[in-house]
């Protein structure tokens, strides 16, 4: 039987990529599971992000899915590989996870002139060196420079993102980043949850440094994909329906999510 995409991430952040998936391929199902109840991720270690992270995989693999995308950088960097080799060999073999490091690092080399890239993230993404070793993959010349901002998503998460105290933060990050090299020319928001952030970047670098997102990237790689696998295709239903999910208070979600997606959603509450 037909079933929806799922599309998970720890708390809201994957809704910005859902918000262009939808925008790209509006004709699917989508079915989203944010574990609000344990972001953030980005500073905890490899086996527990791999643990939620499995954990959430097969609650939506047991719904139907048939994909699941992590539309989290901190669940792919530490827990998508480990899937993928360990967990989905012993299950139907149907069943597919992508991640969002990939698709992205395929892309990124395109946007720099100065082949000098800078990357924000979590912790997690950081310490991994997974958006080092992927883009090299790709654009071996490009230089990447790393800076990890632990205190981004709790604030994102508690919507204190425009306070004066994130202000700080923000500014500290952004500054870390780019006394790393003076010719970074193209900044990427490496966790689902930074474009909420895009404004208060773009006023503290110079004009001619891009500030990039995942969502589009990720969208038009899933389109893609797709294009490419139609037996993974004939899989997905087609009835443009969203269905969202939290690990934590519904009311909070369907509050904040408007922030991430733009819409206003309607969550069920799920118990893991
Ligand atoms: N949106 C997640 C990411 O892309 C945030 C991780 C977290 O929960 O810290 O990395």
């Amino acid at each position: 039987m037909k079933q929806p995409i799922g599309v998970f991430d720890s708390g809201y952040g994957g809704l910005t990529v859902l918000k262009e998936i939808v925008h790209t391929l509006p004709q699917y199902d989508y079915l989203y599971l944010g574990d609000n109840a344990r972001a953030p991720y980005g500073t905890r270690s490899f086996e527990t992000v791999y643990e939620y992270t499995l954990e959430c995989v097969q609650w939506l693999f047991s719904q139907g899915c048939s994909l699941v995308i992590l539309a989290c950088n901190t669940a792919s960097a530490k827990a998508l590989r480990t899937i993928q080799q360990t967990y989905l060999p012993t299950i139907d073999a149907s069943k597919r996870v992508l991640g969002v490091i990939r698709p992205t690092a395929e892309v990124l080399g395109n946007y720099s002139t100065t082949k000098h890239i800078g990357i924000l993230a979590t912790n997690g993404t950081v310490q991994s060196q997974s958006y080092p070793i992927e883009i090299e993959k790709f654009y071996p010349s490009i230089q990447v420079y790393q800076q990890a901002c632990p205190m981004w998503v709790p604030l994102i998460e508690n919507n204190e993102q425009h306070t004066e105290g994130a202000n700080y933060f923000i500014k500290k990050d952004v500054q870390n980043l780019l006394q790393q090299n003076a010719t970074i020319d193209t900044i990427l928001l490496a966790c689902t949850h930074y474009p909420l952030l895009t404004e208060s970047i773009q006023q503290l670098v110079a004009k001619n440094i891009t500030i990039l997102s995942q969502g589009k990237i990720v969208a038009n790689s899933l389109k893609d994909y797709l294009g490419r696998h139609p037996e993974i295709d004939n899989n997905c239903s087609k009835n443009q329906q969203m269905q969202f999910y939290t690990t934590d208070s519904t009311h909070d979600f369907d509050n904040h999510a408007i922030n991430f997606f733009g819409k206003n959603v309607k969550s069920s509450h799920l118990s893991l």
